[in-house]
């Protein structure tokens, strides 16, 4: 009972700072924004081409957008409330968007029916076939050939005998050069023994040249991000053969049992695993000193945007004042684990002055379910649109069960978010655009030429409730504010 008083709780209390409360101090300036780098990783393996990270949401993050995200530099993480198959089919369709080569070939054998090709062609959504038998590339097979031909054909007798290969390690150059020589768009790579080793498409490398900024592994795929509970090993293990980084998701992670669970998947899965949600320095603490192969902290609890959990249990440590109490645990212990800052981000400001306090990248859902590709419903109200967007702890996404252990115990019969919609803001491309040019402008007047100047160049300075109002435009009626009818 030493150093404990009641009276000390409040005079020792923390002043939890975040986004509203502070400003980024304007530094000295020796790049211009378009020079500022703000590549960074978000996990130890895995850099990315500019720090965002969408929150795996029901409302957010599905293929579409991990898939848009990943194009633009940035990664998405696939949310789990749903079961297991529909969120490994998710994560398959990201990887297989887009390929250097194509490892794991989508073939027919000849005795197929046409009928069964077509069929695998369109679930795929791919135009052709390599035609394989007992492993060997014996012929391929395009929509052109099945256009209006006999579905109850084998594909033996229609598949395109001659075809055009190249060896195991032809460089991109080659392959377009031979692409186009033969006015083909699929090239199969095949071994000495002419067994099939991998494909390379024309659309693969247009994407390619489309995308030059995205994120991707080393054989070109998207990286894609899953999300898992941390009592679902099994999923995790399923997951874990196709994605590149795993996020162990429930609102505390420190606690005693997670802890338990969480050590288990760190054993099992080769992927990066990311943990989370944390806000102290004492959980960092304890992750730092008892889980082993941790490669990512998700720091930030309460501060989203549709959260009911500090609301509700008054329990909380909202992001900003969290990254900074994250940051100092790691960088006291020596541990280079990356923080991907979470919740209650509303604007490139909010970015910048969380990766100036210890974040390497920051989580948004808010920001993204109002893009087109984030999966809510698109609703008109009062002539304009929005996207619907729900907290994983509310009523309804509770309804659907997977996620239900995000949330504690007692949170089972009382939800911990809300739902409601977010003002449509189109393409994701569009969303990060805006994003990253502010989050440029921000870093040029903090006076930081990358990420890692940021951390230890930027300052940031507290401003009072009155301040926080002045540094909005004020003294003006905006058109969005202008009474309906006028
Ligand atoms: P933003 O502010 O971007 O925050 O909307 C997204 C983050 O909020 C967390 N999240 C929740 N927190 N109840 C909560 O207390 C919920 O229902 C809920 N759903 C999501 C999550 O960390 C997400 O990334």
């Amino acid at each position: 009972m030493e150093n404990f008083s009641f009276r000390g709780k409040l005079k020792n209390a923390d002043i939890a700072l975040t986004f509203h409360d502070v400003i980024l101090s304007p530094g000295l300036a020796e790049v211009e924004p378009s020079e500022v780098d703000i590549r960074t990783r978000v996990s130890e393996h895995h850099p990315i081409n500019i720090p965002f990270v969408s929150s795996p949401m029901d409302t957010v993050t599905e293929d579409q957008m991990a898939i848009a995200l990943a194009r633009q530099g940035g990664i998405g993480v696939i949310h789990r409330n749903c079961a297991v198959d529909e969120q490994v089919e998710m994560v398959k369709r990201v990887k297989r968007a887009e390929a250097l080569i194509i490892r794991d070939v989508i073939t027919v054998e000849p005795e197929q029916s046409i009928a069964e090709a077509t069929e695998l062609m369109k679930k795929h959504d791919i135009s052709g076939l390599p035609v394989v038998e007992g492993g060997k590339l014996i012929g391929i097979l395009t929509g052109r050939d099945v256009r209006f031909a006999d579905p109850k054909l084998e594909v033996g007798a229609l598949m395109t005998k001659q075809v055009v290969t190249a060896p195991e390690g032809v460089s991109i150059e080659e392959a377009k050069g031979v692409l186009h020589e033969h006015r083909i768009e699929k090239l199969p790579i095949v071994d000495a023994g002419g067994r099939l080793k991998g494909l390379i498409t024309f659309k693969d490398i247009l994407l390619r040249g489309e995308y030059p900024n995205a994120a991707r592994d080393e054989e070109g795929k998207l990286l894609c991000a899953a999300a898992v509970s941390p009592f679902d090993l099994p999923r995790a293990k399923k997951l874990g053969e196709y994605i590149d980084m795993l996020v162990v998701d429930v609102s505390h992670f420190h606690n005693v049992r997670v802890f338990e669970a969480a050590k288990k998947i760190l054993s099992e899965i080769n992927a990066d695993v990311i943990v989370g949600n944390i806000g102290t320095y004492k959980a960092a603490e304890d992750v730092i000193t008892q889980l082993e192969g941790v490669a990512g902290l998700r720091v930030g609890v309460g501060s989203g945007s549709i959260c009911t959990t500090a609301e509700m249990t008054k329990a909380g440590s909202p992001t900003l004042y969290a990254v900074t109490q994250v940051a100092d645990a790691l960088r006291n212990y020596g541990a280079d684990i990356p923080i991907v800052a979470d919740g209650g981000i509303r604007s490139p400001g909010d970015i910048a002055v969380a990766l100036a306090a210890g974040a390497s990248s920051a989580m948004m859902g808010n920001l993204f379910a109002r893009c087109k590709e984030a999966p809510g419903a698109l609703v008109s109200i009062g002539g304009r649109y929005y996207k619907q967007y729900r907290g994983m702890g509310s009523s309804s996404a509770l309804a659907k069960r997977y996620s239900l252990d995000r949330y504690s115990i007692p949170s089972k019969g009382l939800p911990e978010g809300v739902e409601g919609w977010v003002p449509y803001k189109g393409e994701v491309s569009v969303v990060v655009q805006e994003l990253a040019a502010g989050l440029r402008a921000a870093m040029g007047y903090a006076g930081a030429k990358n990420i890692r100047e940021l951390w230890e160049k930027a300052k940031l300075v507290a401003l009072t409730s009155v301040g926080a109002e002045e540094v909005k435009p004020h003294d003006i009626l905006l058109p969005s504010e202008r009474p309906a009818g006028t």
